[in-house]
């Protein structure tokens, strides 16, 4: 009990520390081109590493993208997502299906060997996002460098922080608020969507026992409703089952995700809501174009990637484990 209390203080003071910095020092931690003088290979060899990973499983592009979204809103990015432990984050529920921890780790390998104790394990996670959404044929950005490596990670605190897919637009607003993050990088962030699955289990409820008036979510479009009650039957509840979340082009980092909310082929409450709410309806439209998407998501992720920097912390030398010193 004594542990569990000093667990929960320290993760408190963690916390706080992170939430004293504000978003404008924390952006100021982060340089491009970071690692130009320290590694200047080591853009290019986490990539290569990636890469070749992905060539073995390309499921796992989605999620680094995820992963790094799932790192940044618990306590800041520092890589507390890729710490092993008996409670640490990737332990929660909300992370039981966040794939890729072996890319990191390939990467983490390939970037000691050639500059032992200078890269984060949270820059090498940001790198690997971005190579993911271009290996799935989307456009890159440059990835800032800089971040520190946390030596926290609570499963509690991810299942707090972390948003369900049953969010409506004013929960989601708030959530990426808190992070300072706007409702236009909200929704842009949310397209990426476009590529990778969902499980039947988090949107079951939607077709369902939906409300006392509506069986099915009235929301979803009744031929995509039709489908998906096929592909999730009720009687056999199955949490194994995947299904993409663009009907689209779901191997493509493309804008048809948007496409798909305005045909009301959005999986979760989270996603069609963008489209079926006033207040992000328009922005959505407008990210239905291809051109528009490519620009601003790169420039979102950049502002995600800057959520929680930290000044202190370590470069860990195994993404898995704090360093013992
Ligand atoms: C806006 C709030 C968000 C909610 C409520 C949400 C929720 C979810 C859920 C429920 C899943 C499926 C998990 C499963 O079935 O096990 C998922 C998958 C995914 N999410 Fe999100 N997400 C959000 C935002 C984001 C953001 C900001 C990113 C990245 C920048 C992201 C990237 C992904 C990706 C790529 C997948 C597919 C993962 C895979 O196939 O392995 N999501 N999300």
């Amino acid at each position: 009990m004594a542990a569990l209390t000093s667990h929960f203080l320290l993760l408190t003071w963690a916390l706080l520390l992170v939430m004293s910095v504000d978003s404008s020092e924390q952006a100021s931690l982060l340089r491009d081109d970071f690692y130009k003088d320290s590694c200047p290979d080591a853009e290019s060899v986490i990539k290569a590493a990636v890469d070749s990973e992905l060539d073995k499983n390309l499921k796992l592009a989605a999620g680094l993208i995820r992963m790094q979204f799932h790192d940044c809103f618990v306590e800041g990015c520092d890589a507390s997502i890729l710490l092993d432990g008996n409670d640490t984050e990737k332990t929660a529920p909300i992370n039981s299906n966040l794939i890729g921890y072996e890319v990191v780790d390939a990467a983490k390998e390939a970037v000691e060997a050639i500059c032992p104790g200078v890269v984060s394990c949270s820059d090498i996670l940001a790198y690997a996002a971005r190579d993911s959404t271009v290996k799935l044929n989307g456009t890159g950005w440059a990835v800032q460098g800089g971040r520190k490596d946390g030596l926290f990670s609570c499963a509690e605190a991810a299942e707090l922080e972390l948003p369900p897919p049953t969010f409506n637009v004013s929960q989601l607003i708030e959530s990426f608020a808190r992070r300072g993050l706007s409702k236009k990088q909200m929704v842009i962030l949310s397209g990426s969507h476009t590529v990778g699955v969902g499980h039947c289990d988090k949107f079951f409820e939607r077709l369902y026992n939906f409300s006392e008036t509506h069986f099915t979510d009235p929301s979803i479009n009744a031929s995509y409703a039709e489908q998906l009650k096929t592909d999730c039957p009720q009687a056999t509840f199955n949490t194994t089952l995947e299904i993409f979340m663009d009907t689209i082009t779901p191997g493509e980092f493309d804008a048809n995700y948007y496409k798909g909310l305005s045909e009301h082929k959005g999986l979760f409450t989270s996603d069609q809501s963008l489209f079926d709410d006033r207040r992000t309806r328009k922005l959505v439209k407008k990210l239905m174009s291809e051109r528009v998407f490519d620009r601003q998501f790169g420039e979102a992720m950049r502002a995600m990637g800057a959520v929680g920097v930290r000044a202190e912390g370590q470069i860990r030398r195994n993404c898995r484990t704090v360093n013992p010193w």
